[in-house]
């Protein structure tokens, strides 16, 4: 089955403006947070394209790394990317897929548990905690609106809008729409030649979310017996996140 991130890898970098740059702030921000703490092999889940996991694994030779996602396509670019990286590799695979030991850290960053939402996320410690296999640290980020959208009516945001070579228009935004416990955002974008409008061409790729508030996710962690260790403000390549460190209580 597609993704639609395979869609959206396409388009990413016209769409969302910036994208490449600030996945660069986002590397240095996580860089700082992981320095800080030890542990032996890192699990992304949902990695993407890659940018992230690989420039980690290029900073910390001497730990592993591992990625996973359902795109397919964005995998394919994220091996390009590892190629020499001998400490880091990919799979195929959804949450299930991720299982860390008692010294790992699991990342999930750029508003990706959305996808899995906080009850998935419930069900996956419960059953590693049973087995006495939750990870060291989590890490879980969440675009900084996000419970601005999951509460409001449905919402566009311009993310750019130019008239390029004084005839071609370019607009791009995210349109978010509710629906029931999910909200659909979607990745726009329109370009059109003023001279000759009805010729617009448009590309729009459509991503369910779960609805779930930013506590529902702290409230699951701090369930299975996870505490705060930080909280992280930072600039993403889809948008500002907030970021929080979770810390395995010792007796765990
Ligand atoms: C918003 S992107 C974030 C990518 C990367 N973590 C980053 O910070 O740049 C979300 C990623 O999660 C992946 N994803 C979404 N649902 C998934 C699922 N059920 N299983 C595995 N990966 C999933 C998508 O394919 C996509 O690569």
């Amino acid at each position: 089955m597609q993704s639609p991130y395979d869609d959206i890898l396409t388009y990413r970098e016209s769409a969302l403006p910036g994208f490449g740059g600030r996945q660069v702030e986002a590397l240095n921000a996580l860089s700082r947070i992981l320095r800080e703490n030890s542990f032996e092999e890192l699990w992304d889940l949902g990695c993407g394209s890659g940018e992230l996991l690989a420039g980690l694994a290029v900073r910390n030779r001497e730990r592993r790394f591992i990625g996973i996602d359902n795109s397919r396509d964005s995998l394919k670019v994220a091996r390009l990317r590892a190629k020499e990286l001998l400490n880091l590799t990919y799979r195929f695979g959804s949450l299930s897929a991720v299982s860390p030991t008692r010294n790992d850290a699991v990342i999930c960053t750029g508003n990706t548990a959305v996808h899995f939402g906080a009850h998935r996320i419930q069900q996956w410690l419960r059953q590693r905690g049973t087995h006495g296999k939750l990870p060291r640290w989590i890490f879980l980020d969440f675009h900084h609106e996000l419970d601005f959208l999951v509460n409001s009516p449905d919402t566009f945001r311009v993310e750019a809008c130019g008239v390029d070579d004084d005839v071609s228009l370019s607009l791009s935004g995210l349109n978010t729409v509710r629906s029931g416990r999910f909200i659909v955002r979607q990745l726009v974008l329109v370009r059109c030649n003023l001279m000759n409008i009805s010729g617009a061409n448009a590309r729009v790729t459509s991503v369910r979310q779960y609805a779930d508030p930013v506590c529902a996710y702290d409230q699951v962690l701090m369930e299975a017996g996870f505490s705060l260790a930080e909280r992280l403000d930072y600039v993403h390549g889809y948008g500002q996140m907030e970021g929080r460190l979770w810390t395995r209580r010792n007796d765990l």
